[in-house]
């Protein structure tokens, strides 16, 4: 990870991400598993994973998704934080399962050539990124043309009071790791995906499932 540049780019740079991450490695299930499992569960689920597939998992963090995958598929997890993929790791030597690779890699520049994957999952990763849309040009490089892409995250509300908070908020939620400010529709635009299917698994719920498709 040398080759990587310390960028700052809206406020979160690489340094601070893993720092944060790097800090948060040991703890992170024990506040997140409940919260966002059963969203990972759903979306996982319901992305018609076939026999032989190629999927990537993006920002894959301690592997909350990784028990999820069917073991017919290959899966390629990589993320920024070598603490967070050392919890992964574990849960990967746990199941005994030899169909899920774990890389250390920047997900604004993967090492993958285009067209390597059937499938991309990105958890909870979109604001946490320093750049979503340059994080976005890759997985559509590296997705096949028509490939599935599924997006779990939270976006600026619609109602206005929410919306309002979340900007005050979003200095502080920087630094937890995260912003909170990133419209839904104009990160559908600037990411150039047919999204097919966007909802929110209960009404008030926070964060939104997306499939689309990589249309090349
Ligand atoms: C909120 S966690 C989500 C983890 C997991 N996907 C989940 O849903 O539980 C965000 C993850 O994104 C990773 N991350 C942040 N910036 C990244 C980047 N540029 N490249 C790869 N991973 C990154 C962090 O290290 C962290 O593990």
């Amino acid at each position: 990870m040398d080759s990587l540049q310390k960028k700052e780019i809206q406020g979160l740079d690489y340094e601070s991400i893993r720092k944060i991450y790097g800090g948060k490695s040991k703890i992170y299930d024990a506040i997140f598993k409940r919260i966002f499992y059963p969203r990972i569960k759903h979306a996982i689920a319901s992305m018609d994973i076939r026999r032989g597939e190629n999927v990537l998992d993006v920002g894959v963090g301690t592997g909350l998704s990784l028990s999820f995958f069917p073991s017919y598929c290959d899966v390629t997890g990589i993320d920024l934080s070598s603490e967070m993929l050392v919890q992964a790791r574990k849960k990967v030597d746990e199941m005994g399962v030899d169909n899920i690779k774990l890389m250390e890699m920047d997900a604004m520049d993967l090492k993958f050539s285009d067209d390597t994957f059937d499938k991309v999952f990105i958890s909870h990763v979109v604001t946490v990124v320093p750049d979503p849309y340059k994080m976005m040009d890759e997985i559509r490089r590296v997705c096949k043309n028509r490939g599935r892409v599924v997006i779990i995250n939270h976006f600026k509300s619609k109602n206005k009071m929410v919306g309002k908070m979340e900007k005050i908020i979003t200095p502080l939620s920087k630094k937890v790791g995260w912003r909170s400010d990133l419209d839904l529709d104009e990160f559908i635009d600037k990411s150039c995906l047919r999204v097919d299917r966007k909802y929110k698994l209960k009404k008030l719920d926070l964060w939104h499932v997306i499939f689309a498709i990589n249309e090349k």
